[in-house]
């Protein structure tokens, strides 16, 4: 006997992201608006670093505004994006009696932002949450677009889940208290999405990337819209990567890898900076990128003080082999995305958008760029 369990499903996951400048009591009114739908109670994540600086403060205007809140913070940094880290919030959570009637706020940059959109996805089978992005990184990718995960020991992002905001807020004010690490950083991101799809964009950050570092208003508001629209043309297309969002993937490939390696001396941002090195430089051998392209990117990655070379410390052989840890590896075997000069990407085949590449040609790339 046959039952059909007919469950076609129409969902719409649409939310806003909005750009501006100390968004906190834009934030608390919202949700006192419904923004969350029935959740009655809220978990405000974040860390170590954003608690003191914005963290606290958000909390202090929800409970203002009566909102029933509690704060859990994590340590700051890449290493608390794990398993364990999820386990403890959860635990925190079912501790102080949330179930289904809460809301994670997720108040940080991309480990916070990550990490609370996953555990909202599981927690009580899916609650909603709402993105407040601090840094530049969270803002041109992390916070936006869907993809919740935490790392392992083997690489970054293996276990997660697409989880939609309700709403992602973009507050350029807190770029102002970042050290100029993380705003590199975040450029790394920037810069991928000028490669990968907006040329103007490139070219705009060639005339102006130093004003990023001053947080210069409309230099930042204009990178956060540019940023916002490059991933939302693509993930409006492909939300769950069944082909053509592996392009916001460019530069990932040995970043990712680089970055796992480094033990997270490396910034996310900075591991994608190699990355797009050695992405750009396998594709002028292979003929997609010329020379004169090549000398740009690195510049404009140089201009953002971000690496363009492997340190010395990443052994190479051990790096080779990481790069088979790629979600992008089918058969065993690894795919690069190219870019197709400055500006769009190579399609090689309908809804196809990364290419085989052989161990030996990646082995050389990696070779070139100590
Ligand atoms: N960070 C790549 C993506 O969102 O697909």
């Amino acid at each position: 006997m046959i039952f059909n369990c007919e469950l076609v499903k129409t969902v719409d996951d649409s939310y806003d992201i909005e750009v501006g400048h100390s968004l906190g009591d834009t934030l608390v009114s919202e949700l006192s608006g419904g923004l969350c739908g029935k959740a009655s109670r809220f978990i405000l994540i974040s860390d170590s670093n954003v608690e003191p600086l914005y963290g606290r403060e958000i909390l202090e205007k929800m409970l203002s505004a009566g909102l029933k809140t509690d704060m859990i913070v994590i340590p700051a940094g890449e290493k608390s994006k794990t398993r364990e880290m999820k386990e403890y919030i959860e635990d925190k959570m079912l501790s102080l009696g949330c179930r289904r009637d809460c809301a994670v706020i997720a108040v940080g940059g991309g480990v916070v932002t990550d990490l609370s959109g996953y555990v909202a996805g599981t927690f009580g089978r899916g609650v909603p949450f709402v993105n407040y992005a601090t840094t530049l990184l969270s803002a041109a990718d992390a916070s936006v677009g869907g993809k919740t995960a935490v790392d392992t020991p083997l690489a970054t992002n293996l276990i997660g889940m697409f989880n939609q905001p309700k709403k992602v807020y973009i507050d350029i004010d807190t770029w102002k208290t970042l050290p100029q690490r993380e705003l590199s950083s975040g450029l790394a991101e920037t810069i991928k999405h000028g490669c990968l799809g907006d040329s103007e964009l490139f070219e705009y950050l060639e005339k102006n990337i130093e004003k990023v570092f001053d947080c210069d208003r409309e230099v930042c508001e204009y990178i956060s819209h540019r940023n916002c629209a490059v991933k939302y043309k693509v993930v409006m297309q492909d939300e769950r990567e069944s082909g053509l969002r592996e392009i916001l993937n460019l530069g990932h490939t040995v970043g990712r890898a680089v970055e796992t390696v480094s033990g997270y001396r490396l910034l996310h941002g900075e591991a994608v900076a190699i990355g797009l090195v050695a992405q750009a430089r396998l594709g002028l051998e292979l003929g997609f990128v010329d020379e004169r392209e090549l000398d740009r990117i690195k510049a404009l990655l140089g201009r953002a003080k971000l690496p363009v070379r492997i340190p010395e410390y990443i052994d190479a052989g051990e790096l080779v082999e990481k790069l088979y840890t790629d979600k992008k590896v089918r058969n065993g075997r690894l795919r690069f995305v190219f870019e197709d000069g400055i500006g769009k990407m190579k399609c090689f085949g309908d809804n196809v958008y990364s290419l085989e590449i052989s161990k030996e040609q990646a082995a050389r790339i990696i070779d070139t760029m100590y």
